[in-house]
């Protein structure tokens, strides 16, 4: 194999919500690599390719400016970013190969249990806590009402019993969270699964044919799973 043979680079996140289902993902695809190390980039043995291990939230960006061909990154991550880079006028193409079935979640709204929820309109001028102001905002746009925010990357649910705000915009998946820190969930403001995301560049053939030969294997794998 000769040194300068290319090598398709897949995003994926280091530690977190999708990174234990990606990696089992890559295994059952036959990817053989090593990554209990603390190497960023890992090289996958048996097939040209490289994983490179990141934060979530830096994997939209990768793809779209064509650091990594591939990302595997969880949908509401993805639009908050290509949100963001849209408004910044940044690169925000991308293309979405494949959704994928792990990672399931909503991004919701949640209030404390003694909030009076009248539907969205009393919502109108309150101050949330959230990861993801960009969806937020969209939201509150399409839904007619103004609410302000602070920006907190995690423990978020924590936000409204200290005082910093209101209510809270923020993931749900079993509700555990939620409910262990008083607060019910009043709206549904996007649904998000794992997506399998590429640059909307045109790949050069070798690159392709690697993909080509990695992609019915995913679907191959996501097939067994159902
Ligand atoms: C995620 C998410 C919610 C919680 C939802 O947080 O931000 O807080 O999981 O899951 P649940 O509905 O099953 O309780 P995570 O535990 O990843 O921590 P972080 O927000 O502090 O990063
Ligand atoms: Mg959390």
């Amino acid at each position: 194999m000769s040194t300068s043979e290319p090598r398709l680079r897949i995003a994926m996140q280091k530690s977190g919500r999708l990174s234990e289902d990606t990696q089992k993902l890559l295994k059952r695809c036959g990817l053989k690599l090593n990554l209990s190390d603390r190497r960023l980039l890992a090289h996958v043995s048996n097939m040209p390719i490289d994983v490179m291990r990141v934060r979530s939230s830096d994997i939209p960006g990768l793809v779209m400016d064509g650091v990594c061909d591939l990302g595997i990154v969880g949908d509401n991550t993805l639009e908050e970013a290509a949100l963001e880079r849209e408004l910044m006028e940044q690169k925000f193409a991308y293309i979405k190969t494949t959704a994928l079935n792990f990672g399931g979640c909503r991004l919701s709204l949640a209030m404390p249990e003694e909030f009076d929820y009248q539907g969205i309109k009393s919502l109108d001028g309150l101050r949330f806590a959230t990861t993801y102001p960009q969806l937020l905002n969209r939201f509150a746009r399409n839904n007619g009402i103004n609410v302000d925010f602070c920006l907190l990357k995690g423990s978020v649910e924590v936000a409204p019993r200290v005082g910093l705000s209101d209510g809270i915009c923020d993931l749900v998946s079993t509700g555990a969270t939620l409910e262990a820190n008083g607060l019910k969930e009043v709206a549904v403001i996007f649904k998000s699964t794992a997506s399998l995301i590429q640059n909307p560049a045109v790949l050069a053939p070798a690159k392709q044919k690697i993909l080509d030969t990695l992609l019915p294997r995913i679907q191959g794998v996501m097939k067994a799973k159902e």
